[in-house]
């Protein structure tokens, strides 16, 4: 595996590459998530490319830039035994010049859930994201369903803007009690580690109450917020049962939904969710380790 850090060296690795080419970006601390989206690349791809970037534009004034968990070392290991051809790890001016004033926003899907409890993230996220398709020029990019407004958002943009390439959506990573695979997780305590399952349990519940029947997008959401409410550890940022599409929250009988929620163990702003489309629950995949 190859790593650079700068842009005209990745440029020049990019040359050698066998077609066709898997982009992987990353912020790094990597775990079994992550992984599996290098997998599915490989799968898929003559040469996977992945990026280690910690996109300061998508962390908001009070957020964890500064906190957010990083080993290079250890990530680097992985990556090398996972198969990555091509390891791009700038800094933050390699990526972001001096009047850096271009940037993509995608409207209507930012906007509610995340966009709402975080203004700007989706446009650092967006900006990066194009500028890498720019720079790596790949055929495929992988992204986790965990973060179902950042795929929405992404897909959009690639429509819009006519980026010559597909999106791959890998199903999430779970932890054996169910918690969501993230770089964050690493600042739970063990108290809030054993709290943090309340997201999954919570949706968990909403697809029973389906399941049993209900239909009621309000009725659904509110049985999410019972349980995330019988932990005393969680405060809840939104909880949603929206259109899978323009994310805009359902009223009425559900036949399609992203059920999605945000909430505060602790310090930890943790996220999940759950898809139901075509008569189909995508709750993820439990990590074999
Ligand atoms: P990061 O949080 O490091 O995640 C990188 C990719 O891994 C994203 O596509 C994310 O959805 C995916 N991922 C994270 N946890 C996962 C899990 N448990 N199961 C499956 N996939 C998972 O998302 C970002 O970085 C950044 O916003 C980025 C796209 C790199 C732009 O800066």
């Amino acid at each position: 595996m190859l790593i650079v850090s700068e842009i005209a060296a990745f440029r020049q690795a990019l040359q050698r590459l066998a077609r066709p080419v898997g982009l992987v970006p990353t912020m790094g601390y990597l775990h079994a998530g992550h992984l599996r989206l290098v997998e599915r690349a490989r799968q898929d791809c003559a040469s996977v490319v992945t990026t280690i970037f910690v996109n300061p534009t998508q962390f908001g004034p009070q957020e964890d830039l500064a906190t957010y968990p990083r080993d290079f070392e250890r990530d680097s290991r992985m990556l090398e035994h996972a198969g990555v051809d091509l390891l791009f790890a700038p800094n933050a001016d390699e990526i972001y010049l001096p009047g850096f004033q271009t940037w993509v926003s995608v409207e209507g899907v930012s906007q509610p859930l995340e966009g709402a409890s975080r203004p700007g993230h989706f446009r650092g996220v967006a900006t990066v994201v194009a500028k890498l398709f720019n720079l790596a020029q790949p055929e495929y990019a992988y992204f986790g369903q965990k973060d179902a407004q950042q795929v929405a958002v992404i897909s959009r943009m690639v429509r819009d803007l006519n980026f010559p390439l597909d999106l791959v959506i890998v199903p999430t990573v779970r932890e054996p009690d169910g918690l969501a695979m993230s770089s964050r997780n690493a600042y739970l305590n063990t108290v809030e580690r054993a709290a943090a399952v309340v997201l999954y349990r919570s949706l968990s519940c909403a697809k029973e109450a389906y399941e049993a029947g209900e239909r009621d997008a309000e009725a659904l959401r509110q049985a999410m917020r019972n349980i995330l409410e019988s932990e005393p550890l969680a405060q809840v940022q939104y909880v949603s049962c929206a259109d899978n599409d323009t994310l805009h929250e359902l009223h009425g009988p559900v036949s399609h939904a992203l059920f999605s929620m945000a909430v505060r163990i602790g310090k930890t702003r943790l996220i999940d969710n759950f898809v139901f489309r075509d008569g189909t629950w995508l709750t993820g995949s439990f990590n074999q380790g």
